[in-house]
C-alpha cells in the first residue's frame, strides 16, 4: 500500500468510527483495540497512556501489604437492566425509592465511597481467552468488571471517570466448573432475552455482592477505563479466586452476545 493510500485509510476509519463509536475488541477488525488512539483525540490515551489497563499480573513481582482492609460491597438487591450494548452484554444499576444505590467502601478506596454504575461482561469467542486481566499470562474464559464512581467527589459516572480518583473497578475472573454461581447463573439465563444489540432487559433479583467469591484477598493496582478513551482514572481491584461457569452454560447463549 502507498503513503498515500494509508493516510486516507486511517482518515476514513478515523471519520466512520469517531462519529458514530463504532470501535470493537476485535483486534483484527477496523476499530480494534490497536486503533482506538488514532480514531479519536479525546482517545489518545489508549495509545500513549502509561498507565493503561488490563495487565497480566504476575504474582512473583507483587507487595503484600498487611493494612489493606476488605472491600465491601452493599449487601442488596439492586435495581438494574440488562442490556446488550453491541460490544458485551452489560448490566446497567440504578436506583429507585425501593432500591437505593449500590455502594462499595473500605478496600484501598481512602475512605470515598464509589457508587456501582455497571457490570461489564467480558468474554471471547468460545469458551476461552475472554478475559481482558491475565494472571501470569494466561487468560480466563470470561471476566466480570464491576464499574463504580466516587460519589463523594462527582456527579456521574462520566465526569468521574475524565478525574482524579473517579472510578474504581473490581475485577471478578471466571473459570470454568462443574457449577455456575448461583448470581451468575441469573444473568446467562437473562441472555437469551438480550440476544441482538440494543436489546434490554429488567433484572428483578440481582444482588451484585452475590458474584464475589469466598475471599478477602485482592490485588490492586492504578490503571485505565479498558475501552475509548482509556482516561487513567481507574483504581482496579483483581479477585484473587475465581467464580465459576459450567461449560454448557458459556456454550449456549452467551456465545452469540456482541455480535
Ligand atoms: C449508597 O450511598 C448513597 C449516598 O451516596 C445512599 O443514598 C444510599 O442509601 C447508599 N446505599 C445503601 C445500600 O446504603
Ligand atoms: C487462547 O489463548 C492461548 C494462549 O494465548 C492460545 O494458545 C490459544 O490458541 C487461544 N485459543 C483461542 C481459541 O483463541
Ligand atoms: C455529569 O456531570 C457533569 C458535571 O456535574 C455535567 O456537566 C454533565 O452534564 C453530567 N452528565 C450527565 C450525563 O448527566
Amino acid at each position: 500500500m502507498s503513503p498515500a493510500s494509508f493516510g486516507l485509510l486511517l482518515y476514513l476509519i478515523a471519520t466512520c468510527l469517531a462519529d458514530d463509536y463504532q470501535w470493537t475488541y476485535d483486534e483484527e477488525a477496523f476499530g480494534g483495540p490497536s486503533f482506538w488512539g488514532l480514531l479519536n483525540k479525546d482517545w489518545v490515551m489508549c495509545k500513549s497512556g502509561r498507565l493503561q489497563s488490563p495487565i497480566d499480573i504476575r504474582p512473583e513481582y507483587l507487595l503484600f501489604d498487611p493494612n489493606i482492609k476488605p472491600v465491601h460491597l452493599d449487601r442488596i438487591n439492586a435495581m438494574a437492566e440488562f442490556v446488550n450494548t453491541g460490544q458485551m452484554p452489560r448490566v446497567r444499576i440504578g436506583n429507585n425509592h425501593k432500591k437505593p444505590a449500590v455502594n462499595m467502601t473500605g478496600g484501598p478506596f481512602n475512605g470515598y465511597r464509589y457508587r456501582l454504575q455497571r457490570i461489564d461482561i467480558h468474554m471471547g469467542k468460545g469458551d476461552v481467552n475472554g478475559s481482558e486481566h491475565t494472571i501470569n499470562g494466561k487468560r480466563f474464559p470470561m471476566e466480570l468488571q464491576l464499574l463504580a464512581y466516587n460519589s463523594d467527589l462527582y456527579t456521574n459516572f462520566s465526569s468521574a471517570s475524565k478525574s482524579p480518583h473517579g472510578i474504581a473497578g473490581i475485577s471478578i475472573l471466571v473459570d470454568i466448573g462443574s457449577e455456575t454461581t448461583e448470581e451468575l447463573l441469573k444473568l446467562t439465563i437473562a441472555t437469551s432475552s438480550i440476544m441482538y444489540r440494543k436489546q434490554r432487559q429488567i433484572l428483578t433479583e440481582i444482588e451484585p455482592w452475590k458474584l464475589l467469591p469466598y475471599t478477602r484477598d485482592y490485588v490492586t493496582y492504578e490503571g485505565s477505563m479498558t475501552s475509548p478513551g482509556c482516561e487513567e482514572t481507574v483504581l482496579w481491584i483483581i479477585i484473587n479466586q475465581p467464580i465459576h461457569i459450567a461449560k454448557e452454560h458459556v456454550g449456549n447463549s452467551l456465545l452469540l452476545l456482541g455480535k
